[in-house]
């Protein structure tokens, strides 16, 4: 099928690399002229495990290609993808100017029937908002459906997450739009969930909201292990062999980031209000995850005394391994606040240090080359994100290189025991703090 795909982010890259993989025609837009110019140039922009192999594949094999242009894009598919950003405004309301901007310029080339999907996400109703906003600019009369397909991927992971969905969410009025859709999807053997535009819309907020607090819940729990003297960890495989239940997403740790979680919640809160049934459960998940943060700074503090001129290590900058974002990442939140009170930082990062660098908040941090070479004179060592390359760095050299090894572990990486064994003062999430013997 003909397909094309607008905002070629995260989202509409990968969506897009991933449908001309299993044969359809695909055509990603972006108003960004340079990210065009660079993906027009075999250059991938951002850093997802596969993704460059996959759209190499298909651009030479003509089946995907990049263009500036929305008009030659509505203009050679049947249907067209919405995956720009629904960030968040300072209120915690959804901002979707850059949802109506591409319903307006949809309408503006439209010249007949086209199956328009929001894979963006966004607040239920936004369907019908986008309906007659390229209803009212639409000049020729064309007819069209709109449909939301809501993305569940993981950055990190999106290639196969794409390929191998748990399910594909329809949401649509119209039989021939589902149909369309359900061919699009075929080659992905996966479940599909038709819907009504308003449930699927839902599905994406409850979905996000449900595992930010799966994450809150085993952080909850892992303050009550640190009071208790409990583990965390033992407490989450007990809870989680019960298939009711599920391991999944019950690792302690700093909190949830990134660019969709954050906020996800705070839209499923507004969204909740606006509509007069306010979802204060989710206001809690929100507001122990910003609690677990501090509680992790504070166990800092408390163990540093002064941060001012510490020389503090930092591992990890991104929102999660994997991947290169650092968009609401919660060590990038760590770092700026250890910068505020005067330390000192050296930070490393696998994939992210090049977009680290233009992080307003971290300037002033030393970025180096290995996560050792981080380690080098420090008084501390914060691990902020679980990237596998931490795992393998020789602890014993790490000792050598700090000047107090004291490790302070927001991500539950090491074993305490082999720690202590190692010589460190080591402080983790939900478990009992080490010291050498
Ligand atoms: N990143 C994720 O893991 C993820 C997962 C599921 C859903 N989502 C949702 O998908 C949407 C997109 O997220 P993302 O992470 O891909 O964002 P992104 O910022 O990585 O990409 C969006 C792209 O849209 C482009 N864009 C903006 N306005 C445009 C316009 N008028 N015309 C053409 N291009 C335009 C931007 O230049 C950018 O390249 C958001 O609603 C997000 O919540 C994201």
């Amino acid at each position: 099928m003909d397909l094309s795909i607008i905002g070629s982010g995260y989202v509409g890259l990968v969506t897009g690399a991933c449908f001309a993989d299993v044969g359809h025609n695909v055509i990603c837009v972006d108003n960004d002229a340079g990210k065009i110019e660079a993906l027009q140039a075999g250059k991938i922009p951002i850093y997802e495990p596969g993704l460059e192999e996959v759209i190499h594949r298909n651009v030479s094999a003509h089946r995907l290609r990049f263009t500036g242009s929305v008009e030659e894009a509505v203009d050679n598919s049947q249907i067209v993808f919405i995956a720009v950003p629904t960030p968040q405004k300072p209120n915690g309301d959804v901002d979707l100017s850059f949802i109506e901007k591409v319903a307006r310029e949809i309408a503006g080339v439209l010249k007949s029937y086209r199956v328009i999907v929001d894979k963006s996400t966004v607040p239920v109703k936004t369907g019908e908002k986008v309906a007659e906003s390229i209803k009212r600019y639409n000049r020729h009369g064309a007819k069209f459906d709109v449909v939301s397909n809501p993305e569940f991927l993981r950055e990190g992971c999106a290639i196969s997450d794409l390929m191998h969905p748990d399910r594909i969410v329809i949401g649509a009025e119209s039989e021939h739009a589902i149909d369309l859709m359900k061919k699009i999807y075929e080659p992905f053997m996966a479940p599909i969930l038709v819907t009504d535009i308003n449930s699927a819309e839902l599905i994406k907020h409850a979905a996000n909201s449900f595992l930010a607090l799966k994450i809150s819940y085993i952080n909850a729990v892992s303050a009550i292990c640190e009071a208790s003297g409990a583990d965390v960890e033992k407490v989450a495989d007990g809870i989680g062999m019960d298939r009711r239940i599920g391991r999944n997403f019950l690792d302690a740790g700093i909190g949830y980031g990134g660019s969709c979680f954050p906020k996800d919640i705070s839209a499923f809160i507004t969204i909740s209000e606006q509509l007069g049934v306010p979802f204060n459960l989710i206001k809690e998940v929100q507001r122990i995850n910003v609690a677990q943060r501090e509680r992790f700074l504070k166990t800092i503090r408390e163990k540093l005394w002064v941060l001012r001129d510490k020389k503090i290590a930092v591992w990890g900058l991104t929102f999660k391994p994997d991947t290169d974002d650092l968009r609401s990442s919660v060590a990038v939140e760590l770092v700026a606040e250890m910068l505020r009170e005067g330390a000192q930082i050296s930070a490393y990062d696998p994939k992210g240090m090049e977009k680290a660098r233009e992080v307003k908040t971290m300037a002033g941090t030393k970025f180096t080359s290995s996560a050792l070479e981080a380690t080098d004179g420090a008084e501390a060592l914060v691990i902020a994100t679980e990237w596998d390359e931490f795992a393998n760095v020789d602890l014993a050299m790490v000792k050598e290189r700090m000047t107090t090894p004291i490790v302070f572990d927001g991500r539950n990486m090491f074993n305490p025991e082999t720690m202590r064994q190692l010589g460190f003062h080591y402080h983790s999430i939900g478990r009992a703090s080490v010291v050498p013997r």
